[in-house]
């Protein structure tokens, strides 16, 4: 399939488009940032620059796609004002399910994020309704970057009542990688009193990357909404003593598929979209939260790049 992957300059599109490439697709990759002049690289995604606010661009790249993969976003609602990052990311969201439709794209893979239903950055803080989250589980969103993620979902809604493109929706958990994992999961390795919103839930981006290309190459109709996490928690604790010891709340505990299960559940996932995490923090950290050595060399390896799927081909 032609693919285009937005957002091909940050992790999750980076990863993605990799991760599309290797399987075999033919991968457009779009971003802000300039393309390079130089000899095109055989096993690098062709990349072209576009600003997806701008609905011209969005149609110009997204012409002839079988699917589109859309990453791009302003990632969290703190490091720009409240209506940069609402209107950058509804408008990029419109823009391409816009013109995916007027081409008659086939697939489109819309990410959305673990914070729709509202807990991540609210102002008037509330807790789940219950645990694992899932996707039966109310949207409550305060803030302009969850807003953007549940309009986001809604215009994928829109767009399957109005043509024939299917939609599906990832909701990743919070992203990691060789670069952030010391750092994002270490304190919480060390020591189990560090709290997140997520209930020490993650996403390995390259288990993350897998689910999108399966996501991709589904052949579900309508639009679909699924949680993406790793299966485990961070420091891979018993889920039920640290909902009630560490986080103090007294909430229904659902079903869990392990005891050190993950604070969302990705089942419905495993059971639609054939999604099989392979990896857990455990690749990358020791014990006491610290890079393994094999995750430092390939950290070393992959320099500047950001993740890149397929470490044995970085060059
Ligand atoms: N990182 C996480 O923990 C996390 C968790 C849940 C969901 N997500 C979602 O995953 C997706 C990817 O996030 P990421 O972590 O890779 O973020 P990132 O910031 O690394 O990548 C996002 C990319 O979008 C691009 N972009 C921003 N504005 C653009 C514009 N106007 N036109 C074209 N491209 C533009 C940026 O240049 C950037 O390369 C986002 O939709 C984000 O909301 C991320």
């Amino acid at each position: 399939m032609r693919v285009v992957v937005t957002g091909a300059r940050g992790k999750v599109g980076q990863t993605a488009a990799d991760a599309l490439h290797n399987a075999g697709h033919e991968v457009v990759a779009t971003d802000l940032m300039r393309p390079s002049f130089e000899r095109a690289d055989p096993r690098e995604p062709h990349y072209v620059q576009a600003d997806l606010t701008d609905a011209g661009d969005a149609f110009a790249v997204i012409r002839g796609a079988d699917a589109v993969v859309h990453c791009a976003a302003i990632p969290e609602p703190t490091g720009n004002p409240a209506h940069v990052v609402f209107r950058t990311n509804m408008m990029m969201t419109f823009n391409c399910i816009e013109a995916a439709v007027r081409w008659g794209v086939k697939r489109f893979v819309n990410v959305s994020s673990e914070t729709a239903p509202g807990f991540f950055f609210a102002e008037r803080p509330f807790e789940p309704d219950y645990l694992p989250v899932d996707e039966e589980h109310p949207l409550r969103p305060q803030d302009p970057y969850a807003l953007s993620k549940v309009f986001g979902e809604q215009l994928m809604d829109a767009a399957v009542r109005r043509s024939a493109i299917r939609a599906i929706t990832i909701r990743p958990c919070w992203v990691q990688w060789e670069g952030s994992i010391e750092w994002n999961l270490g304190p919480q390795v060390r020591d189990r009193t560090v709290k997140t919103a997520n209930i020490h839930s993650y996403i390995d981006v390259y288990d993350l990357a897998d689910a999108l290309v399966a996501a991709v190459e589904s052949d579900l109709e309508g639009h679909e909404v699924f949680y993406i996490a790793s299966p485990d928690n961070v420091g891979n604790n018993d889920f039920v003593e640290l909902v009630r010891d560490v986080y103090g709340l007294e909430l229904p505990i659902h079903a869990l598929a392990r005891r050190d299960a993950s604070g969302i559940s990705s089942a419905k996932a495993e059971r639609l979209l054939g999604y099989a995490p392979k990896r857990s923090w455990r690749d990358y950290l020791d014990n006491d939260g610290h890079l393994l050595p094999a995750a430092r060399e390939r950290l070393a390896a992959l320099g500047t790049s950001g993740p890149r799927y397929s470490h044995e081909e970085i060059r």
